[in-house]
């Protein structure tokens, strides 16, 4: 079943062209498409109404635009098989079902890469306070995540998948000794560090993480896709030190904690578990498949949310740095 009477479709993402700001650039699991910016506005303006509830003639009465126009722009996504298909889920084979997951995490790794927090910071484009955040976060998040790998080895009864998950969590974990020496050169104690406490949003984007893992142990796979690391070089190092100095004015040093953890993790190359687990990935039912991949979406949707709470408590006058725990003699 296709939606098109009632449209519905695949995950698509717009953003515009960097090189030419008359163009959008769409991208879906089928690929990456140039469209006009005319068209690309129109369909933004009535996408929110294309959620499978409403037929052309509604969705054309409610946005107030013309419904030749809009039949127009869904056949062209038609014809870039931008819509969403139902098909008998008994048919998809065990390797269909792997390359969609496969093309997924790959396609929300990039989403996830391109929107970073850290980019904008390296852009010169926030304070210092924000980059400080950056990095307490990620201290919490480096220190914390061992565990969710292990909560994901201890509810799987094959062998050979927990003996890979042990592997991937003796190499991560006490990672966060990178991002402390960091914090330490921006004028924190290791006491400040360790005894402090992560945003709601960071505590949140691991107990989803872990969620996830005890549920489906081989979704640790998928999840490294996303998360890990899957390009680094001596040049990506050297444009690091040269924003620090340029749009910062802080010292090109203050973050190679941060630059030779990024080097050891891409030498682990945990990006590829999703290809050395390839057999573990595997699922009893659709259902199960559906239920992995919107935990993933969510979990790169929680990330977004990071990196504005990151932004809002780093920056709002008054507020404890680090972040500070409630107890008992606290209250
Ligand atoms: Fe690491």
């Amino acid at each position: 079943m296709k939606y098109i009477e009632k449209p519905k479709f695949i995950h698509n993402l717009w953003s515009v062209f960097e090189e030419d700001p008359n163009v959008y650039s769409l991208r879906t699991s089928k690929g990456y498409f140039e469209v006009n910016k005319d068209d690309a506005e129109i369909f933004l303006k009535f996408r929110g109404l294309c959620t499978g509830h409403h037929t052309q003639e509604e969705i054309a009465r409610l946005s107030e635009i013309p419904r030749e126009k809009i039949s127009n722009i869904i056949q062209a996504l038609d014809e870039i098989e931008c819509l969403r298909v139902e098909s008998n889920s008994k048919l998809l084979t065990e390797y269909d079902i792997y390359q969609k997951v496969k093309t997924a995490c790959e396609m929300w790794s990039e989403q996830l890469e391109d929107t970073h927090l850290f980019n904008d910071i390296l852009n010169g484009d926030h304070s210092i306070q924000v980059l400080k955040g950056f990095l307490l976060e990620t201290y919490h998040y480096i220190k914390q995540f061992p565990g969710c790998i292990q909560a994901g080895r201890n509810s799987t009864d094959i062998q050979p998948l927990k003996e890979k998950l042990d592997i991937y969590y003796q190499q991560e974990v006490g990672h966060e000794v990178f991002i402390l020496s960091c914090l330490k050169k921006l004028g924190f104690t290791e006491e400040e560090v360790t005894q402090s406490i992560p945003l709601v949003s960071t505590q949140s984007i691991l107990n989803m993480i872990q969620n996830l893992f005890e549920k489906y142990p081989c979704s640790v796979a998928l999840v490294a896709r996303v998360i890990e690391a899957d390009t680094y070089s001596e040049d990506i190092a050297t444009e690091i030190r040269n924003a620090l100095e340029n749009n910062l004015n802080i010292e090109r040093d203050i973050l190679d904690g941060l630059i030779e953890h990024m080097a050891v993790d891409y030498s682990l190359g945990h990006a590829e578990l999703i290809h050395e687990l390839r057999e573990f990935i595997l699922f009893p039912d659709i259902d199960d498949v559906h239920y992995v991949l919107n935990s993933i979406h969510d979990i790169k949707h929680a990330f977004d949310v990071q990196k504005l709470e990151i932004i809002n408590y780093y920056t709002h006058v008054g507020n404890y740095v680090p972040r500070q725990k409630v107890d008992f003699f606290g209250v």
